[in-house]
C-alpha cells in the first residue's frame, strides 16, 4: 500500500494506544524494517521541553495558548519527520487529530484555525494510516482513576474525555479508509494481532 507510510496512533487517556504502538514497533525490529517513533507532544529535543512545559501539573495555560504550544511543539518536530519521510516508516503517538479532538471538539478553539496551523506546518506531508483507540465509559473511568496525576491533562473530566472521543470518531468517520478503530474494551492480544496484520498490509 504505502512503502514507508506515516502511521498514527490516537485516542484519549488510557485506551493503550502507547502499549500497541511499542508493539509495532517490537515487530519491526523483529523484521528488521527500519522506522522512528516519536510522540507528540514531545518526540525531538525542543518539542520535549516544550511537553514538560504543556503538561507540567503546575501549569494553568488559557486553552489558546495551549493550542499554540502543541502546535509549536509539533513545529519542532516537522523537521525531524521531512529528514526520514518516505525513507523510513514514521511511527506517531499522536498528531494532528489530537488537537482538533482535544482543542477543538474538547475545549472549543476554532476548527478552521487549528487546520490552517496544520496546514502551514505540514505542508505536503500526509498521514498514511491511523489506529483510533477507544473505550467505553466504564473502563475509562476506572483507567484514569490509576493514571490520575500523571499529568495536567489527566486531571480532566469523564464528560471532557467523551467529547474528545467522539471527536476523535468523527474524524475517523469521515475517512474511513485510511483509519482503523481499536475497541481497546476487548481481548487485548487481539488487538494486538489486529494491529499487526493492518501493519503487514500498509507496508506491503
Ligand atoms: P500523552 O502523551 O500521555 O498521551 O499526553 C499528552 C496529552 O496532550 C494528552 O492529554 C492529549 C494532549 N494533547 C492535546 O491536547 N493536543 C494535542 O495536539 C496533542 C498532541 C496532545
Amino acid at each position: 500500500m504505502y512503502k514507508k507510510p506515516i502511521i498514527v496512533f490516537e485516542g484519549i487517556e488510557g485506551t493503550g494506544k502507547s502499549h500497541h504502538i511499542n508493539n509495532v514497533t517490537k515487530y519491526l525490529e523483529k523484521k528488521k524494517i527500519k522506522y522512528i517513533k516519536i510522540r507528540e507532544p514531545g518526540g525531538s529535543f525542543n518539542s520535549e521541553k516544550i511537553r514538560r512545559l504543556i503538561l507540567n501539573k503546575k501549569s494553568n495555560f488559557n486553552v489558546k495558548t495551549d493550542l499554540l504550544l502543541y502546535l509549536a511543539a509539533r513545529s519542532e518536530n516537522i523537521s525531524l519527520i521531512k529528514k526520514y519521510y518516505k525513507k523510513k516508516i514514521i511511527l506517531i503517538d499522536r498528531f494532528i487529530d489530537s488537537t482538533i479532538a482535544y482543542q477543538h471538539y474538547g475545549m472549543g478553539v476554532n476548527l478552521k484555525i487549528i487546520n490552517m496551523i496544520n496546514k502551514f506546518l505540514l505542508n505536503d506531508i500526509k498521514v498514511s494510516f491511523t489506529f483510533l483507540n477507544v473505550v467505553n465509559k466504564k473502563n475509562l473511568f476506572l483507567r484514569l482513576r490509576k493514571r490520575k496525576s500523571l499529568n495536567r491533562y489527566d486531571q480532566f473530566n469523564l464528560s471532557f474525555y467523551n467529547k474528545v472521543q467522539k471527536g476523535f470518531l468523527i474524524l475517523a468517520e469521515s475517512n474511513k479508509k485510511f483509519y482503523k478503530i481499536i475497541d481497546s474494551n476487548l481481548d487485548k492480544k487481539k488487538n494486538e494481532d489486529l494491529i499487526i496484520n493492518q501493519i503487514k498490509k500498509i507496508i506491503k
